[in-house]
């Protein structure tokens, strides 16, 4: 009788400290959300680095929206030569490997927030999109948005995340913050 209770007792107290412990960046606001029910999508950005050098030019993507194979890939010499037509590779090989160490530890494998793992669910095993936009999951959430709408000025493409996800910044991709601009009296068909 006592046992099953402690038994109980115990799951439930590792449960969430597993929660608490996995990534990071997730700090005791995510650990309050999960525990009353308001977790939010992906693990936000609070490093100040990443910040400065990743959203120097976009918004500043959660390591959470890809797996790490992809980052290792994106900041490969290769890759990081001709990223979408921009030259981002570092002379500091320091601020280098701490970008890689934040992003690769904090990918999509590692996280247990809800849209990391669909997007983890989606792709293939050895898939490593350079794009979030391009994993399946993603794409399928966006399927049903007016090409118009997307690439009118105040967008452009989906890559632009906060035109729309107005919380996205703070890991909030909620459908209920959703605001296409200039969407309102817009026939979607
Ligand atoms: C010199 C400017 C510049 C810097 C610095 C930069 N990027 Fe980019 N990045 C771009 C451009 C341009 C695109 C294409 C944006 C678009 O499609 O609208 C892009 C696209 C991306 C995308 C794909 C978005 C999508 O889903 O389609 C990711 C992910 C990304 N960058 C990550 C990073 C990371 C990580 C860093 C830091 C290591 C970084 N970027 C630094 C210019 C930059
Ligand atoms: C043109 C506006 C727009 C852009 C840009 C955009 N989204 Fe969305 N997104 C939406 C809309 C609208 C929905 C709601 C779709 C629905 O109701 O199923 C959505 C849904 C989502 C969802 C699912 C939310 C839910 O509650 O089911 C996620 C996750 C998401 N977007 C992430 C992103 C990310 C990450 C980016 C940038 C790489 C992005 N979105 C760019 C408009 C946009």
């Amino acid at each position: 009788m006592y046992k099953k209770y402690l038994i109980l007792m115990l799951l439930f107290i590792s449960s969430f400290y597993s929660l608490y412990t996995q990534a990071d960046d997730e700090g005791f606001s995510s650990f309050f959300n999960s525990f009353f029910g308001k977790e939010l999508d992906v693990a936000p950005v609070k490093n100040a680095l990443y910040l400065e050098e990743c959203g120097a030019c976009h918004f500043a993507y959660q390591p959470g929206l890809l797996p790490s194979r992809s980052w290792k890939k994106m900041l490969s010499q290769q890759e990081a030569k001709n990223h979408f037509e921009e030259d981002i590779t570092f002379d500091d090989k320091t601020v280098e490997a701490q970008l890689m160490h934040y992003l690769t530890s904090n990918a999509a494998e590692y996280s247990s927030f809800k849209r990391s793992r669909k997007i983890m669910r989606s792709l293939s095993n050895n898939a490593s999109p350079l794009q979030i936009s391009e994993t399946p999951y993603i794409k399928r959430k966006h399927a049903e948005i007016p090409k118009k709408l997307i690439i009118q000025p105040e967008v452009g493409s989906i890559a632009n995340c906060e035109a729309c996800h107005k919380k996205a910044s703070k890991g909030n991709y909620d459908d209920d913050e959703v605001s296409i601009p200039n969407a309102w009296g817009y026939s979607w068909d």
